[in-house]
């Protein structure tokens, strides 16, 4: 809860098919969202340019699940920030757990990813988040000021929104609690501030119908990241509404 306009954004990853799209967007369209808050989806490449007339006349976002660091030339299987803007994107995700652990992307990499997005006018979407054995051992904070240190020297003014999403809620059903949650975007809030970013800061892990409205109610949440409950159009527009 706070002044800004919330954003709830749908991460397939690597779901969805040319029909899976088409039938998410029958169902969404039919049920237009609130006013009051923002919706995005951030479908696989493949899904971009089929999604992206549609989704603008619904009022619904678009964005990418990743971008490559280099803005043009020679590399075989990447995606550049103009391919994304020409295929109707505004946000890219960076950093998302699941990059940094299995493809193992590291903070450096993500800056420059950054850097090129915003060269081209996409706006990040900046995902940090502890371990279970990060939490555990009460490093949280340590490793959220490192993730979010590549925002050091970045444009005070460049479009940005971060997602805190601890590692150990995402995919596991398992969520942080009310406490957790306001506590922590408290200090990923501080932290912004203190590097000259007043931006949006989403949850994200495991948020489904149940548990939105308490989660999106707490201080200083701006919205949610939504893995698995985005692939259904019920389920994303019942989370959308929860929001409000
Ligand atoms: O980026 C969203 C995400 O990592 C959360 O996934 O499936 O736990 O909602 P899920």
């Amino acid at each position: 809860s706070s002044d800004k306009r919330l954003l709830i954004a749908g991460n397939w990853k690597m779901n969805g098919l040319l029909q899976e799209a088409n039938d998410f967007m029958d169902a969404f369209g039919s049920n237009p969202a609130p006013e009051q808050v923002e919706v995005a989806l951030m479908p696989p490449f493949t899904l971009l340019h089929p999604m992206s007339d549609r989704l603008a006349g619904m009022g619904v976002t678009l964005g990418a699940q990743n971008v490559y660091y280099e803005d043009k030339g020679a590399f075989t299987g990447s995606i550049c920030p103009m391919m994304l803007r020409d295929a109707g994107c505004h946000y890219v995700i960076l950093g998302h757990s699941e990059r940094r652990s299995i493809i193992g992307e590291s903070n450096a990499q993500i800056r420059s990813k950054m850097n090129t997005a915003w060269l081209h006018g996409l706006e990040p979407i900046l995902c940090i988040g502890e371990t279970l054995e990060q939490r555990e051992t009460g490093v949280t904070n340590v490793v959220l000021a490192e993730q979010l240190a590549v925002l050091k020297g970045a444009p005070k003014n460049a479009p940005l929104t971060v997602a805190y999403e601890p590692v150990w809620a995402i995919g596991t059903g398992r969520t942080a609690s009310a406490e957790q949650v306001t506590e922590t975007h408290a200090f990923v809030h501080e932290e912004l501030t203190r590097l000259g970013h007043d931006c949006r800061v989403l949850y994200g892990g495991s948020v489904n119908p149940g548990n939105a409205e308490e989660l999106m109610g707490c201080p200083g949440v701006e919205g949610a990241l939504v893995g698995g409950a985005s692939l259904k159009a019920d389920s994303f527009m019942d989370i959308v509404k929860a929001a409000v």
